[in-house]
């Protein structure tokens, strides 16, 4: 049964759109158990960022970093999509297009089923030879205290960005040009304080995107948004997925 009440405004506006994205951030994965960065239990509550997640960090102890960056990777690896992951993928073929944009690293999205995926933080569950940038494809994670090498010989790093790091160009401007068609444009489980990622919603909203921002906390971006949804997208997203099927009547 449905508890959150979705405006008809809303269902008519993506009853309409053609374009949808949804972007994303930690707080879709909080109810798999991944915890979120900011907030009294958050990562970065515990770990300073420019000690971990930054070149510098790399450059100064690679070790600890990939210790790090292989305790996190255990974590996700033992955890499943959430009903929130699950029912983004049930909506992307119900639209032309739809699209995520996560800022996780998790790959819980498409774990879930969502095909059309841009991340822009990167991907945990990949790593690349820093001298001659090619993959490496299924890296056995390292022993503690060592570091994983390339066959040229040059030192292995995760594929994610790290502070002070451009984000993937690709990633970037595909989906700048999403936020930019976006007919409806849904921001979640993001505290939406990290640039340039945080400056999509505004975009899309300039470019006459319809705002509908799910999180359980206000957020900066909460009086931009045109709509407010408060609470856990693991709960408000499955139940805007069976309004919108039950509204189609089956139709796509
Ligand atoms: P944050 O930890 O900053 O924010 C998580 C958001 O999720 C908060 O606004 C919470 O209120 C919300 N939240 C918590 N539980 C939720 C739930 N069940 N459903 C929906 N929302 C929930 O995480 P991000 O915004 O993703 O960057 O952080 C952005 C970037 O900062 C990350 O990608 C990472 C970090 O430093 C890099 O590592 C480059």
């Amino acid at each position: 049964m449905s508890t959150t009440a979705f405006s008809r405004n809303l269902l008519d506006r993506l009853l309409k759109a053609d374009e949808v994205v949804a972007f994303t951030g930690a707080g879709v994965s909080a109810e798999s158990g991944v915890p979120t960065f900011r907030g009294t239990d958050g990562i970065w509550s515990k770990f300073k960022p420019e000690e971990l997640a930054s070149m510098e960090a790399f450059m100064r102890n690679p070790a600890l970093v990939w210790e790090w960056y292989a305790h996190r990777r255990a974590i996700i690896g033992d955890v499943r999509p959430n009903a929130g992951h699950e029912a983004l993928a049930r909506m992307e073929p119900l639209f032309s297009r739809f699209t995520v944009v996560t800022q996780n690293i998790d790959n819980l999205h498409r774990r879930a089923g969502s095909r059309r995926v841009h991340e822009l933080h990167g991907n945990i569950e990949r790593s690349y030879c820093m001298t001659c940038l090619k993959q490496a494809p299924g890296l056995d994670l390292p022993e503690r205290g060592s570091i994983p090498r390339c066959a040229c010989g040059g030192v292995i790093r995760p594929d994610v960005v790290w502070f002070g790091e451009m984000l993937p160009e690709e990633e970037w401007e595909a989906s700048m040009a999403a936020a930019g068609r976006a007919d409806v444009f849904f921001s979640i489980g993001t505290s939406a304080v990290v640039y340039p990622a945080a400056s999509l919603p505004y975009a899309a909203k300039r470019s006459g995107a319809y705002l509908v921002e799910i999180n359980p906390e206000p957020t900066p971006l909460t009086p931009t948004s045109d709509e407010y949804l408060q609470g856990p997208s693991g709960s408000i997203l499955p139940e805007l997925c069976e309004l919108l099927v039950s509204s189609r009547g089956g139709k796509r």
